[in-house]
This record gives C-alpha cells, structure tokens and sequence, in this order.
C-alpha cells in the first residue's frame, strides 16, 4: 500500500470543475483582506495588549513576516497548480496522499474553527451593538464558558445563529458574489481609516513607555502563559490567517499565474499596514493594561476611551460586517475543501453530494455549519484561536517544505511565479512558523496532537482504502469481499 501515493500537475488540473474565469488581481485582493482582517484586529487585539504591550504593532510585523514568506511559497504552488483544496492540493502534489490528507484535515481546524472563533468574536461586538440600545441578553448566553475570568458565561446564543444563518445561505446556494465581496470589504475598510482619522488625536506618547514591557518572551509569576512581542505575535496571527483562500480562486481567476501571487502579497501587505497603524494608535489612546476592561471588544472600548460614542456605534456596525464576510469565505471553503476530499474518495461521499436544486455540496455544508456552531457556542474563543493558529501554522510549514521539495524533484515544473530566494525563503518560512508555535500554550500543543492522532485513525481505519487512487470505494468493497469469501 502506497502511502505516499501522487496526483500529477496535470491530474489535478483535468479533475478541476471548469469555472467562469473571472477574478483579477483587485477582485483578488479584496478577496484576501475579506478573509484577513477580521476577529484577529478587532478581539485579539486586546489579548495581544495585554501579552505584549505597545510592542503589539512590532508582533503584528513578526506574524506578517512570517506570513509573507509563507504567502511567496502559497504562491508558486497556486502558480503551478492552479486548482481549488489550496494546500490539501499542493501536499497531494508534493508529498502524496497520507500528508495530504493529514493537511485536509488540518485544514478543518483552520477554516470550521476559525468561522467558530470569529462567531465568538462577533458576539462581543454584538453584545455591545444591543447594549447601545439598552437591550441586554442574558448575561449566562453571551459567551461560551470560561470566556471571562469571573462572570459566569455558559453558550455564546448570537455566535450561534450567525453561524446557522451563514451555513443556510451558504447551502442554498446564494454564494458571496464578487460584488457583495467588494462592497463590503469596502465598508470594512471605511470604518478602518475612520477609526485611524478620528483617534489618533487622542494619541498620548507616554502610553508607548514602556515600550516593551516584556521583551521578547517571558513567563510571569503564577502565570503558564508566556508574555512578550513572540507569545503576542502568536496570537496575532490570527489577524492575517486566510490570504491563502485566494488561492483557492484558482480555477476562477484570470491568468492565475500571474493574478495570484500578485493577490496574496498585495492583501497581507494592505491588512499589514493597517494592523501596525491601528494597534500604535490603540496602544497610544489606552495605558495597555487598561485592555483587561474591554477585553471581548478591544476596538470598541479605545473609541469609548476617548468620549466618541457615535463612532463606536459605526465601527461596531463595521466590525460585525467584517466579520460575517470572514465567516462565509471560510464556510465557504471549508465546504470546497471537504467537498475535493470527498471527491478524491479520502471523505465519505455525502460530503460531495451536491443538492439537486441548489447545486452546493448541501449536506456537508450543513453539517460543517453545525459543527462550527456548536464549537462556538460552546468552546472559549481562547482555546479556539490557539488551536486555529496552530493549524495553520502546521499547513505553512507543510506547504513551504513542499516547495523546497518539488524544487528538488521537479525543478523543471512550469512555474508562473516563482518563489524568490529558495531555499532561503521558504526555510525562513519555517523556522518563523516554528517560533509562533513555540509561543502558543503547551496545552495548545497537546490538543493539537490528539486532533492529529485521530486524524491518523480517520485515515487508516477509513480513507486509505477507498481513496480514488487506490481504486475508490468499489476496489474497497471488492477486497473486502474478496477477504471474507
Ligand atoms: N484573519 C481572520 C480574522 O482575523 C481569520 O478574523
């Protein structure tokens, strides 16, 4: 049995659903800051405080560095194989099927509980939205238990419907379209630059000092969690994660080769500049450790900080429309990638059934849509954005050394874009990925590994047998029949 059995450039580009191409670079780039900034910028921000002080905006960088070099390697694949499944794709391509079934269901964490995090982030903002018109959930319905040190939280309600409601769209087929895409990216930007514009007034430079009251990476007395600029990027990684859904454009896109390097770099350079400004300012409006107070609506509680309580009702009105786009593109792709992995006989069938009306993978769409709502309605956003992160993380690693290894193997591979600097790039993207890991919790760690362990099981007890390249599931009920004859 071949557990490292390939798919060829061309096998994955013969199996691709033949689209309308129609995305261009600025399509694509809008496309990458929907999915990027969201939850990370306008929640984590106050963890991030918290963790690393004004030094917030130099872990901005440090995330996006690493995120850059990983982004150039996303980008010579997607150059090469331009298909949809982005790295479940490149690792069936590069290292075979084992690996790249372990990186689709990696790909789970990334994308259904990245959606479940960004419901619990769009619950904070929620909240505040209903307070500002004196209206009040029931404390306990807010937020999932253990959110808040000391206020008793069991189920995050809001978080919860938008899930349901986003996976019924989803699922009856009315898909984001380009220009839904664009406007409200659009209006999400707006409220960003009205927020920097209106702010930095209030900017007091004694706030920065100092500067970096933990380094680079410390522990606290009576404290598991590390603190500092490292620990602080690990956690604001989050804010860049899905510039990789532009590659799952592939098939859509106009001269991909080109268009998809150029729409991956350009978001996660926009998103940066962005985040750097905006968290100099939040840092410089608020003393860090006045974040603890609003610590669920981080953006939110800067603008209250200095009276402008208008402007805190638009940028909550922005923040929850930003993040509803993150939550339908990743949805959105959680239900392609499964769709591909069902398709390639590595999931059972039902999750590539498409609906005969609606034309969508209808019940895989609802049953991810369920999961993801019960995993933010009841999971604490803090062990949920952890385990994201270290996902994705594990999928950059992977993606990057599949560079360096198809380099090796197959130098001669057109490539439309190719990776500058190899092998230092995409060895950079690595070791970068390696530091983020090591500032998340140990704990993160271990849950990380059990989800990758029951992966291992998935695969061997189910998809190794009925895998397409292995025959599909007739070639797995002949042998066992075949056996018990
Ligand atoms: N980058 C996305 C966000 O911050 C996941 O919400």
């Amino acid at each position: 049995m071949d557990l490292f059995r390939k798919k060829s450039v061309d096998q994955l580009v013969a199996e691709s659903t033949p689209l309308k191409r129609t995305m261009r670079t600025f399509d694509l780039t809008m496309l990458g800051i929907g999915a990027i900034i969201g939850t990370g910028i306008f929640v984590l921000t106050g963890k991030g405080a918290l963790t690393a002080g004004p030094a917030l905006s130099v872990s901005f960088l440090l995330a996006a560095v690493c995120c850059g070099f990983a982004g150039l390697c996303y980008a010579e694949f997607a150059s090469m194989a331009p298909v949809s499944g982005s790295a479940y794709s490149y690792s069936y391509l590069a290292f075979g099927e084992l690996i790249a079934f372990i990186i689709g269901w990696d790909l789970i964490l990334e994308y259904a509980l990245q959606a479940a995090t960004v419901s619990a982030g769009w619950s904070g903002y929620f909240n505040k939205l209903l307070e500002g018109f004196g209206l009040h959930l029931p404390v306990e319905l807010t937020a999932a238990y253990g959110t808040t040190p000391g206020v008793t939280t069991y189920f995050n309600l809001p978080g919860f419907v938008i899930v349901l409601l986003i996976t019924w769209v989803l699922s009856i087929g009315i898909n984001q379209t380009k220009r839904t895409n664009d406007i409200m990216v659009m209006i999400k930007l707006v409220i960003i630059v009205l927020f920097i514009v209106c702010t930095v007034w209030y900017v007091n430079p004694a706030n920065w000092k100092p500067f970096s009251p933990y380094g680079i990476y410390t522990f606290q007395p009576n404290s598991t969690q590390p603190y500092g600029i490292v620990p602080a990027a690990s956690i604001v990684f989050f804010s860049f994660i899905g510039f990789d859904a532009v590659s799952s454009s592939a098939e859509e896109t106009v001269n991909p080769n080109k268009t998809l390097p150029k729409g991956i770099l350009l978001s996660l350079a926009i998103s940066t500049v962005f985040y750097v400004i905006m968290t100099l300012i939040m840092t410089g409006v608020v003393p860090y450790q006045q974040f603890a107070n609003f610590i669920d609506a981080p953006v939110a509680g800067v603008i209250l900080a200095t009276g402008m309580n208008w402007l805190a009702f638009i940028v909550n009105l922005g923040a929850l429309i930003g993040m509803t786009t993150v939550m339908l593109v990743q949805l959105y792709g959680q239900s392609r990638i499964c769709y591909a992995m069902s398709r390639d006989g590595l999931f059972p069938k039902f999750f590539g059934e498409v609906h005969s009306k609606y034309r969508t993978p209808f019940k895989g769409t609802w049953f991810f849509g369920l999961l993801t709502a019960v995993a933010g309605g009841f999971i604490n956003i803090n062990i949920l954005f952890e385990l994201v992160n270290i996902g994705t993380l594990s999928a950059f690693i992977i993606v990057s050394a599949g560079i360096l290894w198809m380099r090796h193997t197959q130098p001669d591979a057109h490539r439309g874009f190719r990776a500058p600097l190899v092998p230092f790039t995409p060895i950079c993207a690595i070791v970068f990925c390696l530091v983020l890991i090591a500032g998340l919790n140990w704990e993160t760690w271990v849950r990380f590994a059990i989800w990758f362990g029951i992966g291992l099981v998935v695969y061997f007890a189910y998809s190794r047998k009925r895998s397409k390249l292995n025959g599909g599931e007739a070639a797995a009920e002949t042998a066992a029949q075949t056996a018990t004859v």
